[in-house]
């Protein structure tokens, strides 16, 4: 018997609620295109540190993290218990209180850029936020973006070709091209660009040459750009002051998601006062006015605060860099040994590399080739690798990222790089994955 047949075999409330949501959910009974798997995933009951358990009462390593929100694993106890003390004073006040100033105060001690906040219901609301403010500062109406950099499913921020995108203003453009990128920032005609942090794709499965996204902000001024950088994934993660401080960027405006509010539903964008000024009620100028039901609930600021807390030191983040560290280095050597074309790399998110290994991961957590073909090829073979992993009680992003929390240990890692050779070895038994992918 297959793996596949054997994992259907062993989900059968899965199957069964699978069937039931392809009544109701479009996309093939999923409700966000990322947990579609084939033939269907499993439906999870419960949660608690760095395990996930499902309705057939399978236990899993969890690496999704609500999408990488939870860098602090499932169930932090800290941040539970703010939401749960907050959750009998209520919910929604829909006026000002106290825990959205302390968020605000702790979001700015902690990013230098910051020198104003405004608060969201979602990482994209803050983007969308920033491409309006941006507009209304330049007088401008494009966006120049980046290949393969994600930033939301918002008409402006979506992939182009795909329905609803705005083809006629936003501009996409190769990563790494400077000659490009000053050609179009020279026509003097975008309101602002946006750049991913850490690079295209949670956190760099393509990271920016350092070279290149340092020369971003200052060409951007040159031309009288905006620059966002979007750390919805990386804020809080890769370190305090997120990616941008780690690489000491400068930009105009970030956005936030994410860990930010410690996997309550938040989009944050901070920035510069002077542009960020729009945002004030004026008489006889032009300014934006910034509504939103959801904006700085209290339950979701107390979760923020409590979770910024914990990050604002830096050691959560430290501790899952180096797990991150200890990941790369048990998997690649488990898979040198196999003689299997993987490689994982990334810092606090690892990313399955599958393809012709240019040269060997670094202590940086660099990918083994700088060719994005490479890079961003076999993802079919990834997503189904990703049920493999699901039948030896893994649960990926899509087969394609181990997202880490704080709750992980190097048991876990360990056990996690035996299941990952097993549904390699597995896969391969079946075909499911073959020679290596078109790019090579
Ligand atoms: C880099 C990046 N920006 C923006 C978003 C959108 O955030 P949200 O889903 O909170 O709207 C995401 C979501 O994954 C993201 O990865």
């Amino acid at each position: 018997m297959s793996i596949i047949s054997e994992f259907v075999k062993a989900h059968p409330q899965s199957k069964r609620l699978h069937e039931k949501a392809l009544n109701h959910f479009a996309a093939k009974g999923a409700t966000h295109v990322s947990r579609m798997w084939s033939p269907f995933g499993p439906y999870m009951t419960h949660a608690l540190g760095c395990k996930i358990w499902d309705v057939d009462g399978h236990e899993y390593i969890e690496y999704r993290n609500g999408h990488g929100a939870l860098i602090l694993g499932h169930g932090h106890p800290v941040v539970i218990k703010a939401i749960q003390e907050q959750v009998l004073k209520g919910i929604i006040y829909s006026a000002s209180h106290e825990l959205e100033i302390e968020w605000a105060e702790l979001i700015k001690s902690m990013v230098p850029t910051a020198e104003r906040v405004e608060f969201f219901a979602c990482g994209q609301e803050a983007n969308m936020m920033a491409i309006r403010i941006a507009r209304a500062s330049t007088g401008r109406r494009k966006i120049l973006r980046f290949e393969n950099n994600f930033h939301g499913w918002a008409d402006e921020l979506i992939a182009p070709g795909t329905a609803g995108a705005v083809s006629t203003e936003v501009k996409v453009i190769p990563m790494h091209d400077l000659k490009v990128l000053e050609e179009e920032l020279a026509t003097e005609q975008y309101a602002i660009i946006l750049t991913e942090g850490g690079g295209a794709r949670m956190a760099g499965q393509i990271p920016w040459e350092p070279d290149f996204i340092r020369a971003v902000g200052p060409m951007a001024k040159k031309y009288g750009t905006i620059w966002l950088l979007d750390e919805v994934v990386t804020g809080f993660r890769d370190g305090p002051a997120g990616w941008g401080g780690l690489m000491e960027l400068t930009p105009d405006l970030t956005s936030f998601g994410k860990s930010v509010a410690g996997g309550m539903p938040a989009g944050v964008l901070t920035g510069r006062a002077d542009i960020m000024e729009m945002l004030t009620p004026k008489a006889n100028e032009p300014w934006i006015s910034h509504t939103g039901t959801w904006n700085a609930m209290p339950i979701v600021c107390a979760a923020g605060v409590a979770a910024c807390k914990l990050l604002k030191d830096g050691s959560v983040q430290k501790q899952v860099n180096e797990m991150g560290a200890y990941m790369r280095q048990t998997g690649n050597k488990a898979l040198q040994e196999c003689g299997y074309n993987w490689r994982l790399y990334g810092r606090s998110i690892i990313h399955i590399y599958f393809g012709p290994v240019d040269f060997e991961v670094d202590d940086a957590g660099n990918p083994p080739t700088k060719d994005i073909k490479k890079l961003l090829a076999g993802v079919e073979e990834k997503h189904k690798l990703g049920v493999y992993l699901l039948h030896h009680g893994i649960h990926t992003h899509q087969g394609r990222q181990f997202i880490l929390s704080i709750a992980h240990t190097k048991e876990d890692i360990d056990k996690t790089i035996n299941a990952l050779i097993k549904a390699i070895d597995n896969a391969m038994a079946d075909g499911a994955i073959g020679k290596l992918p078109a790019g090579s």
